[in-house]
């Protein structure tokens, strides 16, 4: 719902749903400032009234009442008279900064913007426009209040109606301007194979904050941060969420100023930023999702599972899949033998959808092998894919390949013919490798088109159902030989166009395909990736208990559905940790199941048991991949301490808890964990009937073990 009210020459505009409220107010035709944002409150009259800013070193234009200085500004433009770190920042032809854009009015239409985007047909929207006198530059702020939820989607677009460019040198989706709260920030950070780790610190004064100039959100930091008070915990504590719907490179950033006010910029890295807007040309920046609620954790958690399942992912995989992948079961030794193998394993187990990893095509023995032509080793696959895939069609399983579609490497056919499609190549410099591959040059429409031809060609002939979508280095150096210099500033925002392009034309090609999201694991698992692909490869770290905690993590921004892991060896093979079978198949349960080691290699009667836990997660489909997964220990960094969740499904009346108990101790005494979030009711655990107060508050028994990193679960029924 939105009022409006006029008070005086100001405007206020106050959205609202069933549980929050968010009001802006226009003031001086110019100044766009947030007046409340919180639970929902019935009319507002303005109590908290707004400071002057008549301070010393503080800037006015004209006959404004109030400076730019420090009012909680929705949006700012650098060199303003607001010394914060700010917004945006613009100039003219010649280099001149955009002063204070006049207001020049609203409209509540449904501005859907192409890139990857929160689907809300419902909600309330609001867009606020300006335009600068001089330039004609139109900056439009958007709004969208969700129904039922604490949340707002924010973003802002421009549009030239002038006669000359502008320069966009910096167009942050979100400034969050706040007075004197006692706030901290959390974040998560990474690496390959150590992913979502949390992070809380305090906010100190001046500036601080993440950014990623990788050309990907990366495992280095995801973009998202979220002011915490200091009382978050599990259940309770004040938020405010944010997390930017895009791949490429972001940037955050907190000042606490010297009135202990403090400003959030969130939105693409205005680093090396410079995108020229040309006469009627409109750039859009990407969506950020802002939740804001309190419950702590669990209530974050909660909020992004629901709203990134309604609105954002549209998930293919309505049926239980169960994976068998080739990766860690035979590396770049793919071959026929190893499929058709494979094919009767899925059969022993019913396993139902057969991937052929990395190493299927020509030249590719090793990572140093070629990239760029995708063209099939007839060496390993002497009657190509299709004789595999139409095997594992014959016997109802599907049939996956995985590709790395935006690399390419010297060795390659594509490299000799079209080294200018390659990113950041300059004959006078060194080229800069990592896994000893060249990133292609998105950014080029060409580059789009070849791409888009050949995974066509590859899902057609192959009769894919699935596609294992890799990206194994990030972009460096960001220099684009198709684009003339001036532009250069661009390249890394139409990187992640061109991506977007791609995967948009496949989605409409192939409406049914299943795309694996994947970067070395999940080093761009971000809601701008989500929007397009149904599923991803949480980590290169197959270690049941050590993904466990990065899923456990993961869970406070996304749903189960979007985690894939797998059944791995023991000892592991990336860090030789030896886990019993019945731990590993417990923890490769969450989200979708599957398989990385051939199964050849176990007993029978441990066959049987990889069987039954295929029968368990289908049967139970509806929690451990459609589920919701709450936190029942705090974010973890490592594996040492118990980690624990409480797995559920709204339309089921079965609780699952996972418990993994970390590194063992000699002290035998029993613990107790509270459910805490058990709908009111009754439930039967191990044949006796508990009430939901009970077990929310005096908690189950979680019983001493011995020996490291044990797991146990417990199965809840409502009666
Ligand atoms: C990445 C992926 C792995 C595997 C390899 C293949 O590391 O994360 O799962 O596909 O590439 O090279």
């Amino acid at each position: 719902m939105l009022r409006i009210k006029e008070v005086g020459s100001n405007i206020i505009f106050h959205l609202s749903n069933n549980c929050v409220s968010y009001i802006i107010e226009v003031i001086d035709g110019h100044f766009v400032v947030k007046r409340y944002l919180g639970i929902k409150i019935p009319y507002f009259k303005g109590s908290n009234e707004l400071d002057k800013g008549h301070h010393a070193f503080s800037v006015y234009s004209g006959n404004d009442e109030f400076s730019a200085t420090n009012l909680p500004l929705e949006y700012s433009f650098s060199q303003n008279g607001d010394y914060r770190i700010t917004g945006c920042s613009i100039l003219n032809k010649k280099r001149m900064p955009l002063l204070f854009p006049n207001y020049i009015g609203f409209n509540q239409d449904k501005n859907i913007p192409t890139l990857p985007h929160i689907r809300a047909s419902q909600g309330t929207f609001l867009n606020l426009i300006f335009e600068d006198q001089n330039t004609h530059l139109r900056i439009t702020l958007h709004y969208c209040l969700l129904d039922n939820s604490p949340s707002i989607v924010r973003w802002v677009s421009f549009n030239n109606k002038g006669k000359s460019i502008v320069h966009l040198c910096k167009a942050a989706s979100l400034e969050l301007n706040l007075s004197n709260s006692d706030w901290s920030y959390l974040t998560f950070h990474g690496t390959h194979a150590n992913e979502f780790v949390p992070s809380f610190c305090r906010i100190n004064d001046g500036i601080q904050g993440i950014v990623s100039t990788r050309g990907a959100s990366s495992p280095q930091y995801q973009p998202f941060m979220a002011l915490v008070d200091k009382n978050f915990n599990l259940t309770s504590g004040r938020f405010i969420a944010c997390h930017l719907i895009w791949s490429g490179d972001f940037k955050f950033n907190i000042e606490k100023d010297q009135y202990d006010s403090i400003s959030l910029i969130a939105g693409i890295n205005n680093e090396n930023f410079d995108y020229i807007l040309n006469p009627d040309q409109k750039f859009t920046t990407p969506q950020v999702l802002v939740v804001f609620n309190d419950g702590g954790l669990a209530n974050l958690s909660k909020n992004f599972q629901q709203i990134y399942s309604k609105y954002l992912i549209q998930n293919r995989i309505t049926d239980p899949l169960i994976t068998l992948n080739t990766w860690e079961m035979s590396y770049f030794k793919v071959n026929e033998e190893v499929c058709l193998k494979a094919i009767k394993n899925a059969k022993k187990v019913n396993a139902n959808l057969l991937v052929v990893d990395d190493g299927w095509f020509v030249n590719r023995n090793s990572e140093k092998g070629q990239l760029g032509d995708w063209k099939v080793d007839r060496e390993k696959f002497p009657n190509g894919l299709r004789k595999v895939s139409d095997l594992a069609h014959k016997n109802k399983i599907k049939f996956g390949l995985w590709v790395e579609p935006e690399m390419g490497t010297v060795s390659s056919q594509l490299f000799k013919k079209h080294n200018d499609w390659i990113l950041g190549l300059n004959k006078k410099s060194p080229l800069l490798l990592s896994r000893n591959q060249l990133v292609l040059d998105l950014s080029k429409l060409e580059v789009q088109k070849y791409l888009i031809r050949i995974l066509s060609t590859l899902i057609k002939e192959n009769k894919l159902d699935y596609l294992k979508w890799d990206f194994n280095r990030q972009l460096a150096p960001v220099f684009s030989q198709n684009i003339n210099s001036q532009r250069q500033g661009e390249v890394s925002y139409r990187y992640v166009i061109g991506l977007y392009h791609i995967l948009q034309e496949l989605r409409k090609e192939f409406p049914k395909l299943i795309i694996e999201n994947c970067a070395s694991g999940g080093g761009r698992l971000d809601p701008g990736m989500l929007f397009y692909t149904d599923q991803t490869w949480v980590s290169d770290l197959t270690d049941a208990v050590a993904r466990f905690r990065i899923i456990s993590n993961l869970a406070t921004l996304y749903p189960l559905e979007v985690f894939s892991s797998h059944l791995s060896k023991s000892p592991n093979d990336q860090d030789g940790r030896l886990l019993s079978l019945e731990t590993r198949l417990t923890l490769s349960m969450m989200g979708s199941f599957g398989i990385e080691m051939d199964i050849n290699s176990l007993s029978e009667a441990d066959i049987q048991k990889v069987k039954k836990c295929v029968e368990c997660f289908k049967e139970h489909f509806e929690i451990l991949h459609n589920g919701y997964c709450l936190p029942l220990t705090p974010l973890r960094k490592n594996i040492e301490k118990p980690i624990s969740v409480l797995l559920g499904n709204q339309k089921k009346n079965i609780i699952w808890v996972v418990y993994s108990y970390g590194i063992t101790s000699a002290v035998h005494v029993p613990k107790y964990l509270p459910l805490r979030y058990l709908d009111k009711g009754e439930y039967k655990l191990n044949g006796i009937k508990y009430s939901s107060e009970e077990l929310n508050c005096a908690g189950i028994t979680v019983k001493p073990v011995i020996g490291d990193f044990k797991v146990h679960t417990w199965y809840l029924k409502r009666i």
